[in-house]
């Protein structure tokens, strides 16, 4: 397949010669740049204090004052989204009662009276009603692998569409790699090295999806943060608070958090904590409950693959016993890369001539086919299929039909992008006195 070398590329000599190399993975020798990626470093990788792998997994030490202080500096914000009346209720459940409500899409009520009645839901959660019942650890949801990377032409952008767009057509997991411009305290999201591709500040980006977060109250939305120079937590953070989402980050009661452990969608809707957020490295989150530590939570299948067998073994955290590997969420990387030498520099970049193949529902290389895999290694299907150029496949909307075949349901939506209407839910912003009225159904009472 050829190539056409983009303007960011192309620049690339002439910006690495100006640059200061201070990530540890990269050394400059007179003109070059050279770049080792992260699945080179998987033999010694370290976790913050309080985790140990292994069999004998530890807890956070004091989790409960450090999310006291945490409280205290992060809920600053209004309330919007927080339903205060909840109590954890579980709200979308089917049984007897005396009243008869059905939830319909727009959470209007239509109620009647009767001895032997049931309570339907019919909101989706994360657009399918059956989810809003169903543990945030098992459901299948398809990942966008470097989500803010989608600069036109350039051979290292990931993905076509920007996060609206992911958002809207059903993407439920946003991956993307932080780096600091050279001399620059701001991280933002960059493809290997800013001078690559320079997404931008993060604290934009994140601002974009709080605000698809705001106007979507049944939907769960994960982010992955890779934290490109294995800089200390404490040097995002600030950015994060910025973009005003730490008002939707769902805190964990303890950690780690393993399979069982996790609160159904509906919980989580209900509570307005509908952002899962997750660093690879360096999480520490001792100190930020709400940022998960990945690697002693959710593991990863081969990081950035070359071979279009994508075996399913567990790459990170590494040697991790089987019985740790099923009790705990992971992520199946499946995005077809090559390795591009520019000047010696070496990158993967997505392998875009196989994207029909890669996406697709079925056959040699496909996502399906290693889903499949996947449940034959462990038992269960990945909790997140990490893609390139989602809204390519075989027909374009493959990858959402293979996330709907895992969860038991049907993908009917159309794919994808700004030619499509989007599927999404119904925008309602009254969340709390949704999520109070709807605690309030199981009691036979709503107004709204
Ligand atoms: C966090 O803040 C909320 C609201 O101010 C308060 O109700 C809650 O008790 C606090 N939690 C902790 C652990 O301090
Ligand atoms: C809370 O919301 C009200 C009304 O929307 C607004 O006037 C106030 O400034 C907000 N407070 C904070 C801390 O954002
Ligand atoms: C909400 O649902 C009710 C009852 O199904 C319907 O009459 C109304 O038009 C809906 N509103 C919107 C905005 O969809
Ligand atoms: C969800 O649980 C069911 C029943 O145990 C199981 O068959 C399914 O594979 C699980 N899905 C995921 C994604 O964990
Ligand atoms: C891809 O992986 C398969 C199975 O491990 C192996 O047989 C094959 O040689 C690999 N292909 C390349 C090009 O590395
Ligand atoms: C993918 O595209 C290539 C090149 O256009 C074509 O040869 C191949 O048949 C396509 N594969 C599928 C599964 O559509
Ligand atoms: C999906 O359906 C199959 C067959 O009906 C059933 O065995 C399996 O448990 C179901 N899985 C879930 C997650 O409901």
């Amino acid at each position: 397949m050829a190539f056409r070398l983009a303007t960011g590329l192309s620049l690339l000599a002439a910006s690495a010669l100006a640059q200061t190399v201070d990530d540890p993975r990269t050394t400059l020798t007179g003109s070059t740049i050279s770049i080792s990626q992260l699945p080179t470093r998987t033999a010694a990788q370290s976790f913050p204090s309080g985790f140990t792998l292994g069999t004998g997994l530890g807890e956070i030490p004091d989790l409960e004052s450090s999310m006291a202080v945490s409280n205290a500096t992060i809920s600053s914000g209004n309330g919007t989204g927080t339903a205060t009346q909840t109590t954890n209720t579980v709200t979308f459940l089917t049984g007897t009662a005396q009243t008869t409500t059905t939830l319909s899409g727009n959470f209007s009520t239509s109620t009647s009276t009767s001895p032997t009645a049931t309570v339907t839901n019919t909101q989706p959660c994360n657009n399918y009603p059956e989810f809003c019942s169903r543990k945030y650890s098992n459901i299948t949801e398809v990942a966008c692998h470097n989500s803010p990377f989608i600069t036109p032409n350039n051979v290292a952008a990931n993905q076509q569409f920007d996060v609206t767009y992911q958002l809207n057509d059903g993407v439920r997991l946003l991956q993307a790699q932080m780096q600091f411009p050279d001399g620059s305290d701001v991280p933002h999201f960059c493809h290997t090295s800013c001078s690559i591709l320079d997404a931008g500040p993060i604290t934009d980006w994140l601002s974009t999806v709080t605000a698809w977060v705001a106007a979507h109250p049944y939907d769960v939305v994960t982010i992955l943060l890779g934290n490109g120079n294995y800089s200390p937590a404490s040097k995002y953070v600030p950015y994060i608070e910025q973009s005003g989402i730490l008002k939707y980050v769902y805190t964990p009661p303890h950690a780690p958090m393993y399979l069982d452990d996790w609160p159904t969608l509906g919980e989580m809707i209900l509570q307005g904590k509908r952002v899962v957020m997750w660093m690879d490295y360096e999480a520490n989150q001792g100190t930020y409950p709400w940022l998960f530590d990945e690697f002693p939570q959710m593991s990863e299948t081969p990081f950035d693959p070359t071979n279009q067998s994508f075996p399913c073994n567990i790459q990170r955290p590494p040697d991790l016993p089987t019985h740790d590997v099923q009790n705990r969420l992971y992520l199946m990387n499946h995005n077809l890369n090559i390795e591009l030498s520019l000047l010696g520099t070496s990158m993967p970049v997505p392998a875009r001539g196989e994207l029909n193949v890669t996406n697709s529902a079925e056959g040699v290389g496909s996502l399906g086919g290693s889903v499949d895999g996947c449940i034959d290694l462990w038992g269960r299907p990945p909790n997140f299929l990490n893609v390139d150029y989602y809204n390519y496949g075989t027909p374009p909307g493959s990858v959402f039909e293979v996330a709907a075949r895992m969860n038991n349901v049907t993908y009917n939506r159309p794919c994808c992008g700004p030619d499509v209407k989007s599927g999404a839910s119904a925008v309602v912003t009254r969340v709390s006195s949704i999520a109070a009225c709807v605690a309030a159904v199981i009691a036979g009472v709503c107004l709204l």
